[in-house]
């Protein structure tokens, strides 16, 4: 294999894609969502493909306006669990809300799917946008934005400490002698902080990979910040290569500040390839898959990313209405974006809305166009991967295996065998030792 820097892919599966009206595209499976053949199809195809990680997206809110395959689809954490039965190299990872879960209950479970899959886990920490999750979780109110961040920090602190609660040759199971564990590779963790008290340890030992690999999605300064501290690898949704690579400076800058190698955490753009054998096909398809939604449904998109705002009440030819402050609370990265937009574009309402529910990014074209902006991005800074989003399963996912991966391959920038065995491996991330064996070390 040449030298050249190895692109990593990671493709969300989210029931039929992830445009809002996937299910209706010719060849979609609309029950995607909650088929479990399905999943296991995909998963399958995309590990013959040797992709990185498979990605499961996930909400703790819905009403009548939310994304059709939002209303009924699987938990992250159970349907990651039965995948990991039917594979053997895929990484899998779940979104994960640290505002709404508990961190000794999600270390556990975590680190159960690590053990199951002999050390492929990790977990997308989120601090949940949606107002509405409060409603689910018996809590008066929603925590606003900075609050979210406070505790997600505290979140991953006390979680990656009871991953460490036993040293690697803690378990002696001696059956001669009677001795099962060495008490003194046992570690609590006795955190106390502002929204954490936590004694540990925790009921489950490390996997292969040390600890499972996080994951944080949150582009906001805070979100940065949190990343650039405590995460593996970030999720993010630039769309252009100029924003991509501002982006991803700031957060490895953050993490040098944080003591941390750049190299210890990888960027992830999620993108929606569309690939047609010329461009023109390429805008047909995009064509098709726009014209399944409604200027209603695409509302109702919109509305959701401003914790589900009704811009009915708007005329959708005038320029994007000001709502002042509305969204900063929900998607804030997200929503910002969208304003801005529509203030240096001078968009009306009805263009902001088809342009956010579907999309047409620079990834809409032949396969070489595509495989040349993947390169230039990872080349020119901008990402070390990408989540391949799809808007159309299965058809995203199987054309970007028939036509990219080959061109990658040919150029020597994605593998044709797994390097190892644990997604910490495939990623090329380093395993971090426990905490304590690093102490008695020292
Ligand atoms: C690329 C990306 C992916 C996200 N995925 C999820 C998700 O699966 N579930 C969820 O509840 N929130 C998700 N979020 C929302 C964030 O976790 C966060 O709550 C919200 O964006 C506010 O944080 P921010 O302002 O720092 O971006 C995602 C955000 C981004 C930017």
């Amino acid at each position: 294999m040449s030298e050249r820097k190895q692109v990593k892919l990671g493709v969300m599966l989210h029931g039929p894609g992830g445009h809002m009206a996937a299910w209706r595209y010719p060849t979609a499976v609309s029950n995607a969502s909650v088929n479990f053949k399905f999943y296991k199809q995909m998963i399958q195809t995309a590990e013959n493909a040797k992709f990185d990680l498979i990605f499961i997206a996930d909400g703790l809110y819905i009403n009548e306006k939310s994304i059709p395959h939002f209303l009924n689809r699987f938990e992250p954490i159970t349907i990651l669990s039965s995948l990991a039965a039917v594979t053997s190299h895929i990484g899998l990872v779940g979104t994960i809300s640290t505002s709404y879960s508990e961190p000794f209950t999600i270390a556990r479970q975590i680190a159960s799917l690590d053990k199951i899959s002999d050390g492929r886990a990790g977990f997308n920490a989120v601090t949940s946008p949606l107002e509405g999750s409060a409603l689910n979780y018996s809590k008066k109110e929603h925590p606003t934005h900075e609050r979210r961040y406070k505790i997600a920090n505290e979140y991953l602190e006390v979680i990656k400490g009871l991953w460490d609660s036993w040293e690697d040759d803690a378990f002696i199971r001696n059956k001669e002698t009677g001795v099962f564990f060495n008490p003194e590779k046992m570690h609590q963790l006795d955190y106390k902080g502002e929204f954490f008290e936590i004694a540990g340890p925790l009921n489950i030992e490390r996997s292969k990979q040390g600890q499972p690999v996080i994951f944080q999605a949150g582009s906001s300064e805070a979100g940065i910040d949190l990343a650039a501290k405590e995460a593996d690898a970030v999720f993010t949704g630039h769309e252009t290569i100029e924003e991509a690579r501002e982006f991803y400076k700031k957060i490895k800058n953050k993490a040098i500040e944080y003591g941390r190698s750049p190299d210890e955490i990888l960027v992830f753009p999620g993108i929606s390839p569309i690939i047609g054998a010329t461009e023109e096909e390429a805008d047909q398809k995009y064509e098709q898959i726009a014209n399944l939604v409604t200027i209603e449904n695409a509302l109702d998109y919109l509305g959701r990313f401003f914790d589900h705002f009704d811009f009915t009440q708007f005329a959708l030819d005038e320029p994007f209405p000001d709502i002042g402050d509305i969204g900063k609370n929900n998607f804030q990265s997200i929503t910002d974006r969208i304003k801005r937009m529509a203030k240096e574009e001078s968009l009306t309402l009805r263009e902001v809305a088809l342009r956010v529910v579907s999309p047409k990014s620079s990834f809409v074209g032949t396969p070489e166009e595509i495989a040349d902006l993947l390169q230039t991005w990872v080349e020119e800074g901008a990402a070390d991967g990408f989540m391949i989003g799809n808007a159309v399963l299965p058809d995203g996912l199987t054309d970007f295996i028939q036509y990219i991966l080959p061109i990658l391959r040919e150029r020597g920038l994605f593998r044709t065998e797994y390097e190892g065995e644990t997604l910490r491996e495939n990623l090329g991330l380093p395993i971090r030792e426990n905490r304590y064996s690093l102490k008695e070390r020292v």
